[in-house]
């Protein structure tokens, strides 16, 4: 049996294989409520065989979307529609995980085939905060910087949106700690230059992050997971970097997040980043080594051969794929047939 489709456990659960779902937006609710596009759309990559499914950023409040088309979890009356999603995944052997998320300073933007520019007025804008009033992008007005209240607020709605993630029947909670938005933001000394307890020292730029750990760990039962998904670095000089999420992941693996998805960039419009095959992939290796913590590595794998290759060579525990389920929701049956010459497919797609 390929390292693919090896099981592996992770607290309570055991996922059938190694592939995730990567998190990835579909703009296309409202009010936050999930339709007929998100169930058809994730009940397909259960259909096709991921081991696991982390469904997309999902806002724990109005105000944390990056658009108003984003899915919400603010309310008790979402969780209905989550839980048709769930049972349906779990129905074809998925681990069904989802992203909570606050966009921050990125939120308020217009759907992205729109253009995804930040909506200032309008009946689809509203204000939006950071860490400190420093915009995203230059033409953009500054966000308003949280007070000590309103980060205690954040932090709670993540606990009460991990509470329905729940009760929704969702087995993983990832926490969104990356690409930029509102975690990420306090994390980098580029977006966050606050004075207070908040900002400055690394063990002040970590504390909403731990904070929000702390209060979802709390009061999720233990059986379920929860992981953790950050930028290993923002790819600019004096930014977020590798050896500061080393440090991260060691303090977090003992507040007993048993995943860290590492992802990278999303802090900077202007950072460039070598965006070739597995390009993150050794940040996942090296916090992997450093840490003994269980990692996901996500960026740019289309390969069977080059997952199996990655998990072999122990980079990473986890195959994270976005853009190659989105192209192909088939894709764990075809890998299945290429590395272990098995047919893993619906009985009813056996005679295919
Ligand atoms: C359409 C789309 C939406 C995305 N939305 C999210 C998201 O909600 N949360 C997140 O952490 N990353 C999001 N991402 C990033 C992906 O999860 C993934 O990290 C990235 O696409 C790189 O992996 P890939 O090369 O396998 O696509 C999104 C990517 C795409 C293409």
């Amino acid at each position: 049996m390929s390292k693919l489709f090896t099981p592996i456990t992770i607290g309570d659960i055991t996922l059938k294989n190694r592939i995730v779902m990567s998190p990835m937006c579909q703009y296309s609710a409202e009010e936050g409520f999930a339709n007929d596009w998100h169930f058809v759309h994730y009940v397909s990559r259960a259909v096709g065989g991921a081991g696991t499914i982390i469904q997309e950023a999902t806002a724990v409040i109005p105000e944390g979307r990056i658009t108003y088309g984003d899915l919400g979890i603010w309310d008790e009356r979402h969780i209905d529609k989550f839980r048709k999603i769930t049972d349906a995944i779990k129905g074809y052997g998925t681990i069904p995980g989802i992203q909570l998320a606050h966009a921050g300073r990125k939120g308020s933007c217009d759907l992205p085939w729109n253009g995804g520019e930040e909506l200032i007025t309008g009946d689809h804008a509203w204000p939006v905060d950071a860490p400190s009033a420093i915009a995203f992008e230059k033409n953009e007005p500054d966000p308003v910087a949280l007070s000590k209240t309103e980060i205690d607020a954040v932090t709670n709605a993540f606990q009460q949106a991990a509470l329905r993630a729940v009760k929704a029947g969702y087995q993983i909670i990832e926490i969104h700690a990356a690409h930029g938005y509102l975690i990420h933001q306090f994390l980098s000394p580029l977006s966050n230059q606050r004075t207070d307890e908040y900002g400055g020292s690394f063990e002040n730029r970590i504390r909403l992050a731990l904070e929000v750990v702390d209060a979802v760990a709390q009061v999720i039962p233990k059986s379920v997971n929860l992981w953790v998904r950050i930028s290993a670095t923002d790819w600019v000089e004096g930014g977020w970097n590798l050896q500061e999420s080393v440090a991260l992941t060691k303090i977090l693996k003992e507040k007993g997040v048993q995943v860290i998805d590492v992802s990278s960039g999303g802090l900077m419009p202007d950072a460039i980043i070598p965006a070739d095959p597995g390009y993150q992939s050794g940040f996942a290796e090296t916090i992997k080594r450093e840490t003994g913590m269980i990692t996901g590595s996500v960026g740019l794998l289309t390969e069977a051969v080059q997952m199996e290759t990655l998990l072999t060579m122990q980079v990473c525990d986890l195959i994270v794929l976005g853009r190659k389920l989105l192209a192909d929701p088939y894709f764990p049956i075809h890998a299945s047939r290429i590395l272990d010459r098995k047919n893993i497919a619906p009985k009813q797609y056996g005679r295919a």
